[in-house]
């Protein structure tokens, strides 16, 4: 890609942007929110035209006017935020565009054997026949890789691909690129995760405000040097440092939460924790253990069969999900961009959605316009909300931005509780470190906070406590002076306390 410009209004995406990647290499593209790097892939994925320049393949121009056009040239990107039809299979989906797809479809059945083994070859576990809206979070990424793959790309594009998957499945994806990698494949691969970074890339660019910042062979630098070339400043993150008031009032008080799903599974069994004010407890688990339904009962998406709830001894188990807002719980949930925000809509807009009903955004039923911009205003501000103004579709915000805006508007109205779920998923290493300090913060001001993470890194810098999840129970809690890395990864393998 040569001399790339991409103009959004008075915001430049792309600068001058000159950018190439080899067959066989895996090529990390790197950058702050908003630094322009899902831009610059949308140009070589044939989904956006630059202003200026052009993109050479094997050394010749090459028009890219559609997603077809770039298909047809070998290219094939897994998005940011996935573009499967939640309505159809997996192999429906894969199947959408493929040539000979007319004579394919009589046959699903065998092409959704076909897609399942062609997976399971590449360490892709996934059933073709699946909806794929039924599938998880991670199993959506996976059905979008295995497309990817599946159409035989040459350059191959993931978007930030890892945001989804547990480590473990981090490291299965990592031994498909580097096999894709072997047999030829260019791979362009976008992260905020540095150590992924640095031990699966050979070579590094890094954007920074839509210019190509620096460039590194991978294995001549290190996460310090690229994380200034990023932000243009050494960035550190934040850690609990004194130990949490043993005697504090309890806040947030789960006793005994059974939770079954649509198929009659148990998803949480007897669930029993209570968090105390200025006390931030880790959920940690590997993914799919009932982490995500232990934090949605309890914001009340969903309704627990048996158990207790209470906020400041408050019984909220009934009660619906306005009423713990009002009670001062605050959520940030785990798919932000399919179920916190509204893409149309303003930041503005989005930034009051939870709280518009009531005082200070409105008064005697009316909205108070005043106050809703200077509630997003502040937001923008805090959280360094990359965009042209708080009217601005939060749609057209980079992935990052986007979830400032969500981070925002849970933190900014100093609750009792926090739900945080993945919160750092898709934030650069700046915006990391002012979320962990927001939740810090919430801490000191004695809120009760619930952290769910599968980074163990946030776990552990963040947590005075630790719980456990495995099979859908509690199955231990460990003080913060106790935690060692053995007794966790045994608990995180099911072995009790
Ligand atoms: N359709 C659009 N309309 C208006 N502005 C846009 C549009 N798409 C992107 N932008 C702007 O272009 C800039 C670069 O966005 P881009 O999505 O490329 O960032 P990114 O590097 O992928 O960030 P992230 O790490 O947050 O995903 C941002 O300021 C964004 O707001
Ligand atoms: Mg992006």
């Amino acid at each position: 890609m040569r001399n790339i410009r991409v103009q959004f209004g008075p915001v430049i995406a792309n600068d001058a942007v000159d950018f190439a990647v080899r067959p066989g290499e895996i090529h990390a593209l790197l950058g702050e929110n908003g630094a322009g790097k899902t831009t610059l892939m949308r140009i070589l994925a044939g989904l956006l035209q630059p202003q200026a320049g052009e993109v050479l393949i094997d050394g010749k121009p090459v028009h890219l006017a559609s997603a077809l056009d770039a298909q047809a040239h070998g290219i094939g990107m897994v998005h940011q935020h996935f573009m499967l039809i939640p309505t159809m299979t997996v192999a429906e989906n894969i199947s959408i565009g493929l040539p000979g797809v007319r004579r394919w479809f009589p046959r699903l059945g065998d092409l959704a054997r076909e897609i399942t083994a062609f997976g399971k070859a590449r360490g892709l576990e996934i059933d073709a026949n699946a909806l794929a809206g039924s599938l998880s979070v991670a199993g959506q990424q996976r059905a979008e890789i295995l497309k990817a793959l599946y159409r035989g790309s040459k350059i191959l594009i993931l978007d930030e691909p890892t945001a989804v998957l547990t480590p473990q499945e981090a490291t299965g994806l990592f031994e498909v690129l580097r096999a894709l990698a072997a047999s030829g494949t260019a791979i362009i691969f976008i992260s905020h995760k540095l150590h992924e970074v640095m031990a699966v890339t050979d070579r590094i660019t890094v954007l920074r405000r839509g210019k190509v910042a620096a460039s590194f062979t991978t294995r001549d630098t290190n996460e310090r040097e690229v994380a200034r070339a990023m932000v243009g400043a050494d960035v550190t993150l934040p850690q609990l440092d004194e130990p949490a008031n043993q005697n504090a009032a309890p806040i947030l008080d789960l006793s005994g939460i059974t939770l079954r799903d649509d198929r009659g599974l148990t998803r949480l069994d007897d669930v029993s924790l209570t968090i105390r004010s200025g006390e931030i407890v880790g959920i940690a688990g590997v993914d799919g253990n009932g982490q995500q339904e232990l934090a949605e009962t309890v914001v009340g998406l969903r309704r627990a069969e048996a158990g207790a709830i209470s906020i400041d001894g408050k019984p909220l188990a009934a009660a619906p999900v306005a009423d713990r807002i009002a009670a001062g719980l605050a959520h940030i949930p785990e798919d932000r961009h399919r179920t916190a925000i509204f893409s149309p809509m303003s930041i503005a807009e989005n930034a009051a959605s939870e709280t518009i009903g009531a005082a200070p955004l409105s008064r005697s039923g009316l909205i108070d316009n005043g106050a809703l911009r200077a509630n997003a205003q502040s937001i923008v501000d805090n959280f360094d909300v990359r965009c042209s103004g708080i009217e601005q579709p939060i749609g057209e915000l980079s992935g990052g931005n986007q979830q400032k805006v969500v981070l925002g508007r849970a933190m900014s109205r100093d609750p009792r509780v926090v739900v945080a779920v993945q919160p750092t998923r898709g934030l650069d290493i700046g915006a990391t470190a002012f979320l962990h300090n927001q939740l810090l913060e919430s801490r000191r001001k004695g809120a009760a906070v619930m952290l769910v993470s599968t980074e163990l890194d946030e776990i552990l810098a963040l947590s005075d406590r630790i719980a456990v999840m495995f099979k859908g129970r509690i199955i231990g809690i460990i003080a913060r002076k106790d935690v060692t890395m053995e007794k966790l990864g045994l608990m995180l393998a099911g072995e009790s306390a």
